[in-house]
């Protein structure tokens, strides 16, 4: 019996050696969050909500809304906004403008990052929003487990009376 438990054990801990080497081995399935969530797939046909450009450091950001978010954005319903409802927040290195340089623009991506409304789904942790982000360009999943949520939200605690939410919808004509 014990011999048995011993060379189960010795396999598992062989294959789990070996695993990593394999040239076969699936790639990892990057467009999911250790905490379950999916990166959207069409979040680069989204249209912009606003833009903002942290001075702190130096980097600039667009936010993006699908078509739900849109549509709650342009009819001024944001606190709560509607459960289905995604915003994308996409960060970039700044640089001068080359041919005008006290201009500045986005070059060198950072990450992706990504609030999902649903109240009931994501009541637990006590926002009634699904958090996730991938890094650089190859959309690597930010942190380990499902706790990865805490530290945005403790950045966000500030605007917990505006649905979490940070950005202001720009204005248009
Ligand atoms: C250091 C504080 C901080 C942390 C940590 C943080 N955020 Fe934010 N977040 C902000 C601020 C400030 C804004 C608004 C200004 C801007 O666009 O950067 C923002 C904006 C956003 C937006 C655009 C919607 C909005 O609220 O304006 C999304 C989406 C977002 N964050 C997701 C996340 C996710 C997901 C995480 C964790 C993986 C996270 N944030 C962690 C401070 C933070």
């Amino acid at each position: 019996m014990k011999l048995t438990s011993v060379s189960r054990r010795l396999v598992v801990l062989t294959a789990l050696a070996v695993t990593p080497l394999m040239p076969l081995q699936a790639a990892p399935n990057t467009a999911v969050s250790p905490n379950g969530l999916e990166l959207p797939q069409n979040y680069k046909d989204w249209k912009v909500i606003s833009t903002s450009h942290r001075i702190d450091n130096n980097t600039m950001r667009i936010i993006l809304g699908n078509d739900i978010a849109i549509k709650a954005s342009r009819s001024d319903n944001m606190n709560p906004w509607p459960d289905g409802a995604i915003l994308g927040k996409l960060v970039f290195k700044q640089v001068a403008e080359k041919n005008w340089p006290s201009a500045i623009a986005p070059d060198k991506f950072v990450h992706a990052e990504f609030m999902y409304k649903d109240a009931k789904k994501y009541k637990s942790n006590g926002t009634g929003w699904g958090w996730a982000r991938w890094l650089g360009m190859d959309q690597k999943p930010y942190g380990k487990d499902e706790n990865l949520a805490q530290p945005c939200i403790t950045c966000h605690v500030p605007v917990k009376g505006r649905d979490w939410v940070f950005t202001t919808a720009i204005k248009l004509p």
